[in-house]
């Protein structure tokens, strides 16, 4: 779900109430910073830092990928792909045990990094158990368009 609109509508604190009533699903958080925009993986590390120590269900390649996009491992590059679909095992991994809910506010100032990867999630996991709620501001005219 996607919750676009102008600012101060009141997104931030919807998804704080949807947070706070997340009791019976793993709830992870995470929000694009204006001051991290240009920082590749910032807010998927932030998202997906709780649930690191389960990345050794993640098959290995795509979890070297998630090591070295975070760096905990050294690489000479990262493939967005496999950080992509490690996110996916990763999220596939704990909604085994419990439904996972994802809170992304602010999309408008995700790195793009981050931004390409989440909503690759998104587009795989349509239609099944797992939901992504997140907020946007609307694009102004002329500025650059948040996709979705
Ligand atoms: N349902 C509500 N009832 C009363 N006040 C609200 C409600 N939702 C939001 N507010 C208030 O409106 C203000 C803006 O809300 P919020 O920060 O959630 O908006 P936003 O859409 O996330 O804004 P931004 O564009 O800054 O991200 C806050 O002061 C918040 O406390
Ligand atoms: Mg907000």
């Amino acid at each position: 779900m996607l919750v676009r609109g102008e600012p101060g509508m009141g997104r931030s604190a919807l998804l704080e109430d949807t947070a706070a009533r997340a009791t019976d699903v793993r709830a992870l958080r995470t929000a694009g910073l204006e001051a991290e925009s240009a920082l590749a993986f910032a807010a998927l590390h932030r998202l997906l830092r709780p649930a690191l120590d389960r990345t050794v269900a993640v098959p290995a390649p795509q979890q070297r990928a998630l090591r070295v996009a975070f760096g905990e491992e050294e690489g000479d590059r990262i493939d967005p792909f496999l950080v992509a679909l490690g996110t996916l095992s990763l999220l596939t991994e704990l909604a085994e045990n419990r439904p996972v809910l994802c809170l992304v506010d602010d999309l408008q100032w995700l790195d793009a990094a981050s931004r390409d990867a989440l909503l690759f999630v998104a587009r795989r996991l349509l239609g099944s158990a797992r939901h992504t709620r997140a907020a946007a501001r609307r694009p102004r005219a002329g500025g650059g368009a948040v996709p979705g």
